[in-house]
C-alpha cells in the first residue's frame, strides 16, 4: 500500500473543497488522531495517485443468495473501475438489471481482525436510485456498523449500529446528507470505539450511537449493492456508480497488537520474520573448497595465468547437505563459505535444505561482457564472452593470455545446448481458478493446497518462454501468456519444464518475491509425487512480512544432463506478483522474469522435456496427475 497524503487534496480548488478530518501522526508504533491512537493506518487517495496499487484490499467476487429478498446479488470486479476525468475509484450497479444475481460491486479489507477503526472515506454518492451506498464496519450481521446512503433518497445519510441480538433496541438513525453529495466531494468518517459509534460528515459530528456497538473484530467494507428489496428499491434503470476519492483509515488490528507485545520495542510494529529469516547465518556451512564455488573454476581451469588471480581463498565451515543431480537421486554435496574478499560479484543466500542452514555464495567472473578486475593490485582482468552452440557438445574456451598487469583480455565460453528438434523448445504452463482464494489473509496461506490441481482440467494451458505475472491493481484484468482477460485476483499457474545444463556447476533458483504462495519442486518429485510438503522452495506473501526474503537454493548440475523442475503460483485476492530467476554457473539467465510485468526471458536451455525420453521423462498430462 502506497501511503498516499491523503489530506494534501487540491483544498484550494473549489470543486474539490471539503473539509477533511486531521490526518493522525506517526508515534512509535501507533497512529494518534482525535479518535484515539491506532496501531495501523490503511488507505489510498485516488486524486493523487489513480492507477497505483491498493494492498490489502480486495474486491469481493461472491454471490449473496436471495434469502427473503427478491433477488441474489453478485459481486463482479468488472463493476469497480477508475474515473481518470473525475479521479476516483468507482463502484457501479449497472442499470437495467432484471433478473437475479444482480451484478454489483463491493471491496473489502483483505484481513479482518479490525478491532476498533476511525475510517474517513471521501466520496461522491449516487443518485440513480435503486442502491445502496455503504461505507461499513462488518464481523457478522450482528456485529456491524453502517454509513449508508439510499440511492433513491440522498438527501439522508443512514447510521445503524445493528442489532446485536433478536430484541435488542433498534439503534438506526438518520440525518440530512449535503445538499450536493451526488456533485460534490464530502469526507464521510466512522469511528468505531469501544462503547460508541461515532458518525462524521466533513469532519463534524452528525451522530453518536452508543446501544449495539460491536465488539468483535472484523472487516471494513465499501459497497454498492442493490437485491430489489424495499429498502435498495432497486435494481437501478441506469447505471448507479459510487466514486471514492481517497481512503485514510486508522484500524486496530489485533494480530498487528499481537505482535507489538511480542516485540514491543520493533516499530514499525508489521515487522515479523518471513520464512526464511529464521534460517540461521552462515556459521555451519561447509567445505570442499575446490568444487562448489561456481563458475569461476570452470574458467580457471582453461584459462591459464590470467585466471590463476581470480582466486579467492575459501575457508570452509562444514556440514554437507543433499542436492538434487540431474535426473538423478539427490548427491551429497557441499556449501563453501568465503571468508576473503572477493571483488568480482557474488550473491549470498540463506537457504536450508534438508534441515541444515547454510549461505551459498555464488561467485560470478564476470557478466557476458563485463569487465572486472579480479583482484585489488588488478594483475589482470578479462571479459567472459559466453557463447551458446547449437553444435558444441562440450565446453570450449577460446582464452587469450592477458599481455601485461591491469590489460584486459577475453575468455570466450562456447557452451552446448539442448537437442530441440522434437519441437519442444518452452515451458508448459496451465492456468486455473483459485479454489483458495481469500485463505491467503492467514500467515503461510495454509489452506492453500497445490496437488488439488493434480485432477484439475485446466482453465487453459500452452506453452510461454517465460515464468512472470503481474497484477498491480485489484481489480484488474491481466493478460497471462498471451490470454486476455483473465481474473488475477483469483488464479492459479503451474509451471513445468527441464533445466538442459550447458555447464557444470552451481545453477540457482530464485524466486525474489511472491505474491501470494509459490512452491518450487525440483527433481523427480517435480514430475510425479509433488506435494506441498515436499516442496524445495515455499515462499509467500502475509501482512505480517515487512520485506519479504528472496529463496534461492543451488544445484549442482553435470554439464549435458537435463533437471525437472515445477513452479506452481497463485494469487488469492488483490494484488499478485510472480517472479522466477534461474541463473546459470557463470551468472548468467536462464530464466528471469520482468518483475511486476507479464513478461521476461529465457534461453535455449529451458525445454519442455528432452528429445531423447531416456534422459527425463515427459511431465503428465495437465489434469492427469500423480
Ligand atoms: C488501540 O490499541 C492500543 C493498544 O492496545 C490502545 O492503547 C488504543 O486505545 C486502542 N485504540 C482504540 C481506539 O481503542
Ligand atoms: C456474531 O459474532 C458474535 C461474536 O463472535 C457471536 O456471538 C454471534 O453469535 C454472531 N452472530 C451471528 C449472527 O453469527
Ligand atoms: C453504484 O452503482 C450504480 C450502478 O452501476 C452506479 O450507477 C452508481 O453510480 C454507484 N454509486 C456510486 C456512488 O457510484
Amino acid at each position: 500500500m502506497k501511503r498516499a497524503a491523503t489530506n494534501l487534496l487540491a483544498l484550494g480548488s473549489t470543486a474539490y473543497a471539503y473539509t477533511a478530518s486531521t490526518a493522525g501522526t506517526k508515534s512509535g508504533c501507533y497512529w494518534n488522531t482525535e479518535a484515539g491512537s491506532f496501531n495501523t493506518r490503511f488507505g489510498h487517495d485516488f486524486s493523487v495517485d489513480l492507477y497505483g496499487t491498493v494492498q490489502d484490499l480486495i474486491p469481493n467476487t461472491y454471490t449473496v443468495n436471495a434469502g427473503l429478498n427478491p433477488l441474489a446479488r453478485r459481486f463482479d470486479i468488472v463493476n469497480i473501475g477508475l474515473d481518470p476525468f473525475d479521479l476516483s475509484l468507482t463502484l457501479t450497479v449497472p442499470g437495467g438489471q432484471t433478473t437475479g444475481p444482480i451484478s454489483v460491486a463491493q471491496l473489502e479489507t483483505d484481513y479482518s481482525d479490525i478491532l476498533y477503526a476511525s475510517v474517513r472515506t471521501v466520496a461522491k454518492i449516487s443518485n440513480v436510485p435503486g442502491t445502496t451506498n455503504a461505507f461499513i464496519f462488518y464481523a457478522n450481521d450482528t456485529q456491524e456498523v453502517d454509513f449508508a446512503f439510499l440511492t433513491s433518497d440522498i438527501s439522508k445519510a443512514w447510521l445503524t449500529n445493528e442489532q446485536t441480538s433478536y430484541g435488542s433496541p433498534y439503534s438506526t438513525y438518520n440525518v440530512a446528507a449535503p445538499s450536493d453529495a451526488n456533485t460534490a466531494w464530502h469526507e464521510y468518517r466512522l469511528d468505531w470505539l469501544p462503547g460508541a459509534s461515532k458518525f462524521y460528515i466533513d469532519g463534524v459530528l452528525v451522530q453518536t450511537i452508543t446501544d449495539n456497538v460491536p465488539t468483535t473484530p472484523g472487516a471494513w467494507i465499501w459497497n454498492n449493492w442493490s437485491n430489489g428489496n424495499a429498502w435498495t428499491q432497486g435494481p437501478p434503470l441506469a447505471d448507479s456508480v459510487l466514486k471514492i476519492r481517497s481512503i485514510d483509515a486508522y484500524f486496530n488490528r489485533t494480530s498487528v497488537a499481537a505482535s507489538i507485545s511480542s516485540n514491543p520495542n520493533s516499530c514499525p510494529a508489521v515487522a515479523a520474520s518471513s520464512s526464511s529469516s529464521s534460517v540461521a547465518p552462515s556459521s555451519t556451512s561447509v567445505s570442499s573448497s575446490s568444487s562448489s564455488v561456481v563458475s569461476s573454476s570452470s574458467v580457471k581451469s582453461s584459462s591459464s595465468s590470467s585466471s590463476s588471480s581470480l582466486a579467492t581463498s575459501t575457508t570452509t565451515s562444514s556440514s554437507s547437505s543433499s542436492i538434487v543431480a540431474a535426473n538423478t537421486a539427490p548427491a551429497t554435496v557441499s556449501f563453501t563459505t568465503i571468508t576473503t574478499a572477493w571483488t568480482g560479484t557474488y550473491t549470498a543466500t540463506s537457504t536450508a535444505i534438508s534441515g541444515l542452514a547454510a549461505t551459498v555464495y555464488v561467485q560470478t567472473p564476470a557478466k557476458k561482457g563485463q569487465v572486472i578486475s579480479t583482484s585489488s593490485t588488478a594483475k589482470a582482468s578479462y571479459t567472459t564472452v559466453t557463447t551458446h552452440s547449437g553444435t558444441a557438445s562440450t565446453i570450449g574456451y577460446v582464452t587469450a593470455t592477458p599481455k601485461a598487469a591491469g590489460a584486459t583480455t577475453t575468455v570466450t565460453v562456447v557452451y552446448p545446448t539442448p537437442v530441440t528438434t522434437c519441437g519442444n523448445q518452452g515451458i508448459n504452463f496451465a492456468a486455473y481458478t483459485n479454489k483458495y482464494s481469500g485463505g491467503q489473509s492467514t500467515y503461510g496461506y495454509p489452506s492453500f493446497i497445490p496437488e488439488t490441481y493434480k485432477k484439475v482440467t485446466p482453465y487453459f494451458s500452452d506453452d510461454t518462454t517465460y515464468i512472470a505475472e503481474s497484477n498491480d491493481q485489484w481489480g484488474d484484468w491481466i493478460n497471462v501468456y498471451g490470454y486476455y482477460p483473465v481474473d488475477g485476483t483469483s488464479l492459479v499457474l503451474d509451471h513445468t519444464f527441464y533445466l538442459f545444463a550447458s555447464q557444470t556447476g552451481y545453477y540457482s533458483l530464485n524466486i525474489p518475491y511472491t505474491d501470494d504462495i509459490q512452491f518450487v519442486w525440483v527433481g523427480d518429485k517435480a514430475v510425479t509425487g509433488w506435494t506441498r510438503a515436499n516442496a524445495d522452495i515455499t515462499q509467500f506473501w502475509s501482512s505480517q512480512i515487512a520485506t519479504q526474503t528472496p529463496q534461492t537454493l543451488a544445484y549442482y548440475l553435470t554439464v549435458g544432463t537435463y533437471l525437472p523442475i515445477r513452479v506452481l503460483w497463485a494469487n488469492g485476492g488483490g494484488q499478485g506478483d510472480l517472479r522466477f530467476n534461474l541463473y546459470a554457473p557463470d551468472g548468467s539467465t536462464v530464466l528471469s522474469s520482468n518483475a511486476g510485468q507479464n513478461s521476461g526471458v529465457s534461453s535455449v536451455d529451458v525445454v519442455q522435456y528432452p528429445c531423447n525420453t531416456a534422459l527425463g521423462a515427459k511431465f503428465p498430462t495437465w489434469g492427469k496427475e500423480t
